[in-house]
């Protein structure tokens, strides 16, 4: 284990700031609040914490759009409550990874107002302007992640402007050379601070096609789906000229030391292992959201975990997540059921496993009121179930109003308050104490977290797995169904079971399994 760097030996834990732990009733969260609840983070036994941005922002896309990439927006605080923050994480042995948005700014960054101000500034090419084609329209058929065209048209200066994502969050051209310098510029500054790292906000999405090509159209299609994906994201996505500038980050990182770079990619698994780098020069850890889109059935996954294996360059580091604040909640996804075989199989997988805040005690999504309804997605194509309000409600941590996340209106409604962190703490058969006694036992186990990962089959709906390091080897269990189920297996010891009264012993050469139960089975005479 001693010879692994800390991001993979350690826990990332992501944090939607917004949502985490108010500290001024204003009902947003803030950095404060954050600091305030880290024991909580430290009692759970994860070592990273990501933090979705907290940079000045309109908020049109909730931080997603930054109006300056080198301070803290004034509702989360400012530069001085982060260094609290960075020194109070330290100070426990977290690490802190903060959110990076370099595709695309606020359409009220200096930079932007600069570049739209008119065709001579020396900051117009920042972004990424064209003429219209023609007939006067939009120059190619490019569509935007949030719905219409990628293309908004500037009156003043006659030309139209890219933006991949909100017209709010114009992208910047990622080709000039002076962007690039500004933006290593901006890691230098948080690096300088102290963070431990950088989860890039849509990194395979940073360079465009030089022709601007139009997209051919998805035969895939269906009416009802997010009109961006009709067509097929061959000019806007995954370009080869990215790799390049990805390599230019990490060399950045590399010269502080032990600083993480993860990727935010959805590509299929060939394409997604690219990013890994030349000479393993990229990203360390290009996030990997398999499990998000899986079908959650023993067969599935077991073809997913070993198509990923086998996909990995040499010397590339796995990880796995099972959600994030742009996906329904992995509790909502497989049922509340199977939420623990859901945080067995994320936290005895072979690499690091990232955590979305509130997934420890099974926080499902909180259906929103049309009238309530904070997020663009939802605003601009509604009912498709493009919203992502449902999986960024407040944290629970008591039984108070709002669940202990505000004395103020929360600025999206708290969920029941039956599963807070306080109703859990009172029960040891909670999720929570199964979360914090499963990540105890990896953070024991060389096995689990520094081994090696075969025989990934399916057994009817049991997913089975063996971890093995240094001679030790375990098993992994998980009945991805309703129904009870039966294993062969050598005698054991169950070290620890999805359900309260687990089987103790494997014997006479069967296992039986409940309903959506998982253990993990140490052979008789192996320490584990
Ligand atoms: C990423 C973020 C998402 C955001 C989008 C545009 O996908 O995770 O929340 O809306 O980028 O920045």
């Amino acid at each position: 284990m001693d010879k692994l760097a800390w991001w993979q030996r350690d826990i990332v834990y992501q944090v939607y700031p917004r949502s985490f732990q108010d500290s001024n009733g204003d009902g947003v969260g803030d950095l404060a609040g954050i600091a305030r609840r880290l024991d909580h983070l430290v009692s759970l036994g994860v070592g990273a914490v990501w933090l979705s941005p907290i940079q000045p922002s309109p908020m049109a896309d909730f931080g997603y759009d930054v109006a300056d990439y080198c301070d803290v927006d004034t509702v989360f605080g400012a530069l001085a409550d982060f260094d609290h923050l960075v020194a109070q994480t330290h100070g426990r042995g977290l690490r802190l990874i903060l959110d990076f948005v370099p595709n695309h700014s606020s359409d009220r960054h200096p930079w932007f107002l600069e570049s739209r101000g008119d065709r001579a500034n020396p900051r117009r090419d920042w972004y990424i302007w064209r003429d219209p084609a023609p007939d006067g329209g939009v120059p190619n058929n490019w569509l935007s992640h949030f719905g219409g065209s990628a293309w908004e048209w500037d009156e003043r200066t006659g030309q139209y402007y890219l933006h991949s994502f909100l017209k709010e969050q114009p992208d910047l051209n990622w080709r000039h050379p002076d962007v690039r310098a500004a933006m290593y510029d901006v890691l230098r500054f948080w690096l300088d601070r102290g963070v431990d790292g950088f989860r890039v906000d849509v990194i395979w999405l940073m360079i465009k096609d030089a022709l601007f090509r139009d997209n051919p159209p998805n035969p895939g299609w269906k009416p009802g789906e997010s009109s961006h994906d009709r067509l097929l994201d061959f000019y806007t996505a995954d370009q080869p000229e990215v790799h390049g500038i990805i390599a230019e980050m990490r060399g950045m990182l590399d010269r502080y030391g032990q600083r993480l770079l993860i990727g935010e990619i959805y590509l299929p698994v060939e394409r997604l292992v690219t990013y890994y780098g030349h000479e393993l020069g990229g990203a360390h850890l290009p996030f990997n959201f398999q499990l998000i889109r899986a079908p959650w059935n023993a067969g599935e996954v077991a073809r997913i975990i070993r198509d990923y294996e086998a996909a990995l360059p040499p010397g590339a580091w796995p990880n796995w997540v099972l959600g994030n604040h742009d996906q329904s909640r992995i509790a909502t996804r497989v049922g509340p059921a199977q939420a623990r075989v859901a945080a067995m199989l994320l936290l005895t997988l072979r690499g690091t496993p990232t955590i979305y805040y509130g997934e420890e005690i099974g926080m499902t999504d909180v259906p929103i009121p049309p009238a309530q309804v904070r997020d663009p997605a939802e605003r601009n194509q509604p009912g498709i179930g493009a919203g992502r309000d449902p999986q960024r409600t407040p944290m629970l941590w008591d039984a108070s109003a709002h669940g202990g996340f505000t004395t103020g209106e929360p600025w999206l409604p708290a969920g029941a308050l039956g599963g807070s962190v306080a109703a859990m703490e009172a029960d040891p058969d909670s999720i929570l104490h199964f979360y914090r006694r499963l990540i105890a036992l990896r953070r024991g186990s060389a096995v689990l977290t520094a081994g090696a990962i075969s025989d990934v089959v399916a057994r009817g709906n049991v997913l089975d797995f063996t971890r093995f390091h240094a001679g030790h080897g375990l098993r992994i269990l998980l009945n991805m169904g309703t129904e009870p189920a039966e294993v062969e297996a050598a005698p054991g010891r169950v070290l620890l079971s999805t359900l309260p009264g687990g089987p103790a012993q494997a014997d006479a050469g069967i296992l039986r399994l409940r309903a959506n139960e998982g253990v993990i089975l140490a052979p008789e005479d192996a320490a584990g």
